[in-house]
C-alpha cells in the first residue's frame, strides 16, 4: 500500500498528546454569571423554564453570592425586578431601586466581585418595551435620556461596568457622555451592540417579567438573517466609545462572534442566553444528552469562535467542572 496521505491521528493518540496540541481553553475568569434580584422579602423563586436559576430578594441574595464567590466566579451581571412598573420605567433609575440596592449589597459584602449592571428599561416598564412608547412606537432619543439616568444611578450605586442592552441608536455615546459628566470617567461600557431579535430570550422574559405587552422588539433589535448589519452596529459602538462588545444570543450566532473577533479590537463577550440554557436543561432532564459534556463543549466552542468572555447561566456548573478537572 503506497497511497500518500497525512496521518492526523498522530496528534490524537493519547490524552497527554491531545493536551499538547489543544488550542482553546475555558477558564473560570471567562465566566460572567447573570443574577435576578427581586424586590420583596424572603424570595428564592425558581424560574420554571430555567431549572436551577432563581429570583432572589435582597435578604437572600447572600446565599447565592456566597456560592458564586466560593466557586471562584469573578463577575456577575445584575437584573432588577421591581414591584411597581410604569410607562417610563422610573424604577430603573430610582436611587434606591432594586438593582441599585442589589449592586450596593454585593459591593459592600463582596467588594472584589466585578458587578455588571444590565442597563435597560424593559423589566421596569408596564408595556415591557426597552424605551419610551408613543402611539405604539419606541422613541429613540427620548429613551436615551432615561437610559442615561439609569446608567448613572447604577454607577452611583457602585456598578463596576455598565451594560446597556436596549438597542436604541446612539446609546453608547449618550451613556458615555452621561457617565463622564457625572464623574464616572473610569466606568467601562460593555455594549450589547450586536443584539438580535431572538426567540431564545423567551425564558428570560418569564424570569424578568418583561414580555412586551404589544408587538415585538423587531424595530430595535436586529434581524437574525443579517451579518453586515452586525458590523455596522459594532463599528458605531467602537466609535462611540464602548469598552467591550457583546454578541447575543450565542450558539446560533457563532459566525458573528468570529466576524467581531476578526474586525473589532475590543474584548468580545458572548451572551449564552436563557433559551440556550433551557434547551440543554430540558434535554438533560429527559436523559437525552450528557449535560456536563454538552455544557463544556458549548462553552469551549464559544471560546474557539472568538469570545473572550461568556455570560452564562451555566457559570456555576462550569466553575464546578473546571475545579474537578
Ligand atoms: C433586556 C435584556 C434581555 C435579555 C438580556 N437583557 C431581554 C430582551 O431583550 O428581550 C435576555 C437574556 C436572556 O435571554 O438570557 N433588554
Amino acid at each position: 500500500m503506497s497511497i500518500e496521505f497525512k496521518r492526523h491521528r498522530r496528534l490524537r493518540q493519547s490524552a497527554n498528546m491531545r493536551a499538547l496540541v489543544r488550542e482553546n481553553y475555558l477558564h473560570i475568569e471567562d465566566l460572567i454569571y447573570p443574577i435576578f434580584v427581586a424586590e420583596g422579602e424572603n424570595i428564592k423563586k425558581e424560574i420554571s423554564s430555567m431549572p436551577g436559576i432563581y429570583n432572589f430578594s435582597l435578604d437572600r441574595l447572600g446565599e447565592e453570592m456566597d456560592e458564586v464567590q466560593s466557586l471562584g466566579i469573578k463577575s456577575v451581571l445584575l437584573f432588577g425586578l421591581p414591584l411597581e412598573k410604569d410607562e417610563c420605567g422610573t424604577q430603573a433609575f430610582h436611587d434606591h431601586g432594586i438593582v441599585q440596592e442589589g449592586i450596593r449589597f454585593i459591593k459592600k459584602n463582596y467588594p472584589d466581585m466585578v458587578v455588571i449592571a444590565d442597563t435597560c428599561l424593559c423589566e421596569y416598564t408596564s408595556h415591557g418595551h426597552c424605551g419610551v412608547v408613543e402611539e405604539g412606537k419606541v422613541l429613540n432619543d427620548e429613551s436615551l435620556e432615561l437610559l442615561v439616568k439609569t446608567a448613572v444611578s447604577q454607577a452611583e450605586a457602585g456598578a463596576d461596568i455598565i451594560a446597556p442592552s436596549n438597542m436604541m441608536d446612539g446609546f453608547v455615546a449618550a451613556i458615555r457622555k452621561g457617565l463622564d459628566e457625572a464623574g464616572f470617567l473610569e466606568t467601562p461600557i460593555m455594549s450589547y451592540g450586536v443584539k438580535y431579535s431572538s426567540a431564545f430570550y423567551g425564558p428570560f422574559r418569564e424570569a424578568a417579567d418583561s414580555t412586551p405587552q404589544f408587538g415585538d422588539r423587531k424595530a430595535y433589535q436586529m434581524d437574525p438573517a443579517n451579518r453586515l448589519e452586525a458590523l455596522r452596529e459594532a463599528e458605531s459602538d467602537v466609535a462611540e466609545g464602548a469598552d467591550f462588545l457583546i454578541v447575543k444570543p450565542g450558539l446560533p450566532y457563532l459566525d458573528i462572534v468570529r466576524d467581531m473577533k476578526n474586525t473589532i479590537k475590543l474584548p468580545i463577550v458572548i451572551y449564552n442566553v436563557s433559551g440556550e440554557y433551557s434547551m440543554v436543561k430540558a434535554a438533560a432532564q429527559n436523559g437525552w444528552i450528557d449535560e456536563e459534556k454538552i455544557v463544556m463543549e458549548m462553552l469551549v466552542g464559544m471560546k474557539r469562535a472568538g469570545a473572550d468572555l461568556i455570560m452564562t447561566y451555566f457559570a456555576k456548573d462550569a466553575a464546578k467542572m473546571l475545579r474537578e478537572q
